[in-house]
């Protein structure tokens, strides 16, 4: 989807717009204010109505469309509430409810008025190139679904054009350049979200570790970032024995994907961004029961969370190295496939003692993390669809995070604020670490039940060698049942923007 975007006021020869949105707060409704300083004086009168009786109370993703029946040149003005509180998440929360009355209205074409209380509030608040990119962020994000593969392709609405638009006579060139380059930034961001999200929506039989692999080389071709796949016979070479393990069971061959980006020749620190990369997870011998298993179609999720965000890496180009490493593998039960009891010895020369072949993630993200390493990364972070057991702690509402440095860990944090993606920091106290321990090789696989996000990160973060890392469970975050403001159901492409933040804008 790529929808044009302008901002600047309206001029006389440009088309009449499907629909005209607007945002409104509660403040704005309870003061009086002049006729027509909303829209338009019947219009706003008729807005008042509704809020006096309480039928529209300009909340958080509240809309109320009104048809304007020849008294405003758009057929349909959105009223959205919004909190004005100068958040970025309560902006990108009113563009998301924007955009579902947009999708049922079927409008192309539309402007966004921006009040003067927006453009003020936002300023002071939280700039106004971050207001704009959290406004073209939410709306981008909401209207990016999962298309299905049918017979009949439904005719779909898109939206083609979109223009900012300040009620404001006040507004200085430096504020309308700071809104286009906020508006740039949002598409591009929402770009990298919509790529991982449809990546991660693919079916099972349409993404294999090869497929995958193919992804990545077209990405990096692109973007022109230098790339190098390691197939199972090099991987072998180098010893990769989790990554070997999990993938032997399937017909469809792991592979060991590695993109880097070298923005920064001069520095020796890099960052190294790893991603669970199972297309398909079955549990393999240890295998899950049937109900809901098409989910592990995601499983691949923090695969595609890396992808989505070296695609924004490799457009800004920032001065920084970042090395992506993506582990990929097909889960599968076979007659070769490892058992219960197997013992494996990993890239780093650990050995590892399968118990569960259902916890296969860390088996190939602890080759993914040595990879990364032994390739110059100095800080690391990964992203996977660890565990269930994150969702019993958190729920679908934030990812859960386990650490080994709390300055990272900090950074993190505040780079998924600016995103407005929770991110949950579990204690990492090393008794868990008990938990781990086997009888037949250096560490076991599984922890059991008990902390489960946590000995799954701690078997993870055994692999760092003592470098800075931080480990983001994404099992309750990556896909979700219903949508939810900016995210759509199926594929949510968490983690995109909150490692685009940690990368490109160090504060
Ligand atoms: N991919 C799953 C985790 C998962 C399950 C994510 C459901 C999202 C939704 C992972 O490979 C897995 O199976 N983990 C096991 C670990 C256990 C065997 C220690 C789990 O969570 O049950
Ligand atoms: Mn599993
Ligand atoms: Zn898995």
């Amino acid at each position: 989807m790529s929808v044009q975007f302008t901002y600047g006021a309206r001029g006389a020869e440009q088309a009449v717009n499907d629909a005209v949105v607007r945002f409104v707060s509660k403040n704005e409704l309870n003061s009086g204010g002049v006729a027509g300083a909303i829209v338009q004086p019947q219009i706003d009168d008729a807005l008042r109505g509704l809020y006096a009786k309480g039928l529209f109370k300009a909340e958080a993703e509240q809309t109320e469309v009104v048809a304007t029946l020849g008294l405003y040149p758009a057929a349909y003005i959105v009223f959205v509430g919004l909190e004005m509180d100068g958040e970025a998440t309560s902006l990108r929360l009113a563009a998301a409810a924007a955009a579902k009355a947009l999708k049922k209205l079927r409008a192309e074409s539309v402007q966004l008025l921006l009040s003067e209380q927006l453009l003020e509030c936002s300023k002071a608040k939280l700039g106004a190139d971050r207001a704009a990119q959290a406004l073209t962020e939410g709306l981008l994000l909401a209207l990016h679904v999962r298309q299905p593969l049918k017979r009949e392709q439904n005719e779909r609405f898109t939206l083609k054009e979109v223009a900012f638009v300040p009620q404001s006579a006040a507004i200085t060139e430096e504020d309308a350049a700071l809104w286009k380059q906020g508006i740039a930034k949002g598409k591009l961001f929402a770009e990298g979200v919509s790529f991982a999200r449809d990546l991660t929506n693919l079916p099972g039989n349409d993404l294999t570790p090869e497929r995958l692999a193919y992804h990545a080389e077209e990405l990096a071709r692109e973007l022109d970032l230098e790339i190098e796949v390691i197939d199972e016979w090099s991987a072998a070479e180098q010893r990769m024995g989790g990554l070997l393990g999990v993938g032997q069971g399937s017909i469809n061959p792991p592979r060991m994907i590695v993109i880097h980006h070298k923005g920064d020749p001069n520095s020796e620190e890099a960052w190294g961004l790893i991603g669970k990369g199972i297309t398909f997870d079955t549990g393999g011998i240890s295998l899950k029961r049937a109900e809901g298993m098409q989910e592990m179609i995601s499983d691949m999720g923090g695969a595609a969370a890396v992808l989505g965000a070296m695609r924004v890496i490799g457009e800004l180009k920032p001065a920084i190295n970042v090395i992506a490493v993506i582990p990929t593998a097909e889960n599968m039960p076979s007659d070769r496939a490892i058992k219960p009891g197997d013992v494996l010895r990993m890239m780093s020369g650990h050995t590892v003692e399968v118990v569960n072949t259902d916890a296969e993630g860390r088996l190939v993200l602890a080759d993914g993390l040595t990879t990364a390493i032994t390739r110059g990364a100095t800080r690391l972070v990964d992203v996977a669809t660890l565990t269930g057991a994150v969702s019993v702690a958190l729920g679908t509402q934030a990812t859960g995070a386990v650490t080994n440095n709390d300055q990272l860990f900090k950074q993190v944090q505040s780079a998924s604020e600016r995103a407005g993606e929770r991110i949950w920091q579990l204690p990492s106290y090393p008794e868990y670490k008990k938990q781990i321990k086997s009888d037949a090789a250096d560490l076991k696989n599984s922890g059991g039940r008990d902390a489960g996000t946590i000995t799954g990160g701690l078997f993870i973060g055994h692999f760092a060698e003592g470098l800075p890392w931080v480990h983001l469970d994404i099992g309750g975050t990556a896909w979700l049942e219903s949508s939810r403001g900016w995210e759509t159901k199926c594929a949510t492409g968490v983690m995109v923007r909150t490692l685009i933040e940690l990368i490109v804008h160090q504060e």
